[in-house]
């Protein structure tokens, strides 16, 4: 078993990794909490795979436990079902020394998340991620969101897990494009901050348990000088302007974040090599990857489409951008760009892709 500290501004939390850790959950939530109560909150797939188990080892631990399972899919994570949390943890009568678990990929995750934190001012969290996904990326940090009609991950907040509990082995399970989905995630950490990575993902091995503790301590080491995502934690965003733009271009259902990344981190080391920041050859080392991985490569839309969207971003405040590229695989940097340059070079770039 690996436990891995993630150390917060005032507190810390343990990220255990470990096979069948699955069957060990309630142990691990009685080590730290002290009420004996856990809410689980899952969705209907996760639940027909793993909640007879989450249940029973809880059980086993001495503690009573309730659960609510929602449909599964981006569109639950809404404030209706924010709202059926709420009401289902007071008649639960959970208390600020009880627990509420999130089993299951990032929508469960972010919904669960922000009710916990929001419940009775913040009961402890316990989350269990199920996709690769929420494994490396969306169960660290902190991060918590449910989407609006007016757009994604708008109404949210930074609460801190008491611990994560991921084990590889549900993974098994996940279907192939999901799993894909978290595939473009783990490439980016190898693009951003680990060679070796990258290369191992290159060799067609895919030694799960060393891959996601390499993306786990990126992913903390990161998090943990940029608690509040005010600097280093924009590099996380390799390939994501781009990328968040493509799936927007697609209406979110043209091509899934994976995919949208996974074109996005290509388009940013073409445009890096075009403005000599990145080493040449970089671009098609990742195309490589992205291609063995079963990843997209093609923009299937035109540059005006995706800038305008660019623009139009929340976080896009003035004529200028925070861009992320590569120097070279492994070493990733912030570069500010103004909008009218991305725009010309994005058109120059994507008559060679
Ligand atoms: N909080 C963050 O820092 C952060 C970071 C990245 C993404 N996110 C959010 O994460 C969400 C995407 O998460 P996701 O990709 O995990 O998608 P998801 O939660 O929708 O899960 C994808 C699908 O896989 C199924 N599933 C989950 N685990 C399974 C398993 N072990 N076996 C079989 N099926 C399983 C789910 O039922 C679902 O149908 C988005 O809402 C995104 O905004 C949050
Ligand atoms: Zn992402």
């Amino acid at each position: 078993m690996k436990k891995i500290i993630a150390r917060t501004l005032n507190d810390m939390y343990e990220i255990i990794l470990s096979n069948g850790a699955l069957h060990h959950v309630g142990e691990i939530a009685g080590s730290v909490i002290k009420g004996k109560k856990a809410f689980i909150v899952t969705d209907k797939n996760v639940a027909a795979l793993y909640l007879n188990d989450v249940t029973t080892s809880f059980q086993n631990a001495g503690m009573t436990i309730n659960t609510h399972i929602i449909q599964p899919g981006e569109e639950n994570k809404n404030h209706n079902e924010l709202w059926s949390l709420y009401q289902c943890f007071h008649q639960f009568g959970l208390t600020r020394s009880d627990a509420v678990v999130a089993l299951g990929g990032g929508v469960i995750g972010d919904l669960t998340g922000l009710a916990a934190a929001t419940y009775l001012r913040g009961i402890p969290l316990i989350s269990i991620p199920t996709t690769l996904l929420a494994q490396v990326d969306s169960s660290i940090g902190g991060k918590t969101a449910i989407n609006m009609p007016f757009g994604k991950n708008m109404i949210g907040c930074f609460y801190q897990p008491s611990v994560v509990i991921t084990d590889p082995k549900v993974l098994t399970s996940l279907p192939r494009s999901v799993m894909n989905d978290g595939v473009a995630e783990v490439i980016k950490y190898g693009c951003i901050r680990d060679i070796d990575l990258f290369n191992h993902l290159m060799s067609g091995r895919m030694d799960l348990e060393w891959i996601l503790e390499r993306c786990i301590r990126i992913k903390t080491a990161i998090v943990e000088n940029d608690e509040f995502d005010k600097g280093e934690r924009m590099l996380l965003n390799f390939g994501h302007t781009i990328g968040h733009a493509l799936e927007k271009c697609g209406d979110y259902r043209r091509l899934t974040h994976g995919q949208a990344v996974s074109i996005g981190m290509l388009v940013s080391a073409m445009l890096g090599e075009k403005q000599a920041l990145t080493s040449e050859g970089t671009a098609k080392r990742i195309r490589d990857c992205l291609l063995s991985h079963d990843l997209p490569v093609e923009v299937p839309f035109s540059a005006d489409q995706i800038l305008e969207i660019v623009q139009s971003d929340k976080k896009n405040f003035s004529n200028t951008i925070h861009f992320i590229f590569l120097r070279n695989i492994g070493e990733a940097f912030i570069h500010r760009m103004a909008i009218g340059d991305l725009k010309h070079r994005l058109k120059e770039v994507m008559a060679h892709v």
